[in-house]
């Protein structure tokens, strides 16, 4: 088991990043309180591993709050019911929620935390490649409402993460490769080296080779861990995290968020992101062909499509959170490994980079 502590003073807490952890809790469960315990989870992911919860927790009082799948579901009806739920079954400031159940689980049931009589503990157990690398740690929670993804939210930190790679073994094919993303991210924006080891593991990541996720994902989680200690609430440093993201929020709504995964629209967003660096002479010609290489392999898509015309984008990209009233921002590469913020300047070659993303090279 690795252990990685998130610092943040009297807020800090372990990730903890095992295979089969679920099944050892003596490894993690001295990290729950001895009170009620509210498990929000899903229709698909409660019948895989809520029983085997509940058999390694049997001194808790525990209330499955199982909710519908998807990312429809992150919503403010599901705030309401998940209140209501806790208010009917008399849940105190004492309790305690846990996530199981991918990012849409952790980030409404980290929201009902944050809120519930103005803010309770809750732990993650993330069972999506994408939730244990990014979603559950660094305490980001929100809901969608229509007009956007995510736009109602807080910073709540968990108390725990429990990322138990084994859960990984039923998650569909393309969901875990879309997790491949964002640890393939954390490489481009920190990590040379860690992004050589990527590239040159690609056969033993996609066959999810045990010691090979477990590592990856420690990595990955040490890299935010250093991310969220320096910036929590994401006044610097922090954006870093949502490199590629600000093409790829766009490329997701543009297609209705039906076309794409979030980690595959962000794999085009950081090709895309790398070539208009590239463009800036930021970064040397050849990164952004290498990282579309190493995405192809893991099984991502790297090209916008056709009928995603440079305008609609642009425009979708200008609502980004991390614009402000004066500056529009975007998270560029100097070189693989090494992330900067830049100004949105130069909107001709934001054009000149989507165009050159729309055919793979390899
Ligand atoms: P998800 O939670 O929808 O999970 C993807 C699918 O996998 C779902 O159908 C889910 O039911 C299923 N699933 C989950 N675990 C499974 C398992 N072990 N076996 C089989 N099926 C399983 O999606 P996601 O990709 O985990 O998370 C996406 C969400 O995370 C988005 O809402 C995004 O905004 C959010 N997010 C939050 C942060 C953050 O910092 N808070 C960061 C990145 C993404
Ligand atoms: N997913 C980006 C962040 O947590 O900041």
């Amino acid at each position: 088991m690795t252990r990685i502590d998130i610092a943040l003073g009297e807020r800090s807490y372990p990730v903890l990043v095992g295979h089969g952890l679920m099944n050892e809790p003596s490894a993690w469960n001295r990290w729950l309180p001895d009170t009620p315990l509210v498990v929000f989870s899903n229709e698909k992911v409660a019948p895989l591993y809520l029983d085997a919860l509940a058999r390694v927790l049997p001194d808790h009082e525990l209330h499955p709050l199982v909710l519908p799948d998807g990312e429809a579901e992150k919503s403010f009806d599901n705030f309401r019911r998940a209140v209501d739920f806790l208010a009917e079954r008399g849940i105190r400031r004492d309790a305690c929620l846990l996530a199981l159940g991918g990012g849409v689980i952790g980030d409404l049931c980290g929201f009902v935390a944050a809120t519930w009589m103005r803010g309770i503990r809750f732990v993650q157990f993330p069972t999506t490649l994408l939730a244990q690398v990014d979603a559950s740690v660094g305490g980001k929670t929100a809901i969608n409402i229509p007009q956007g993804k995510n736009l109602v939210g807080a910073f709540h930190q968990p108390s725990l993460v429990v990322a138990d790679t084994a859960t990984l073994d039923t998650l569909d094919p393309r969901e875990y490769r879309a997790g491949l993303a964002e640890i393939v991210k954390c490489g481009a924006i920190r990590d040379a080296d860690f992004l050589d080891g990527i590239e040159a593991r690609c056969e033993a990541l996609l066959a999810r080779d045990v010691e090979c996720v477990v590592d990856v994902v420690g990595r990955s989680v040490a890299h935010k861990a250093a991310v969220v200690a320096e910036d929590e609430h994401e006044t610097g440093v922090r954006a870093t995290l949502n490199f590629g993201h600000t093409f790829g929020h766009a490329i997701e709504a543009l297609s209705g968020y039906t076309r794409f995964l979030h980690g595959e629209a962000v794999a085009i967003g950081m090709v895309t992101a790398t070539r208009l660096s590239e463009l800036r002479g930021l970064c040397p010609t050849g990164v952004a062909d290498r990282l579309s290489a190493t995405l192809q392999r893991l099984g991502l898509p790297v090209s916008i499509p056709d009928d995603m015309t440079a305008d609609d984008l642009m425009s979708l990209m200008s609502l980004d959170k991390k614009n402000t009233a004066s500056s529009r921002r975007l998270v560029l590469l100097r070189d693989a490994g090494q992330a900067v913020i830049h100004a949105d300047s130069r909107p001709e070659q934001v054009r000149e980079a989507i165009e050159a993303s729309r055919t793979p090279t390899e």
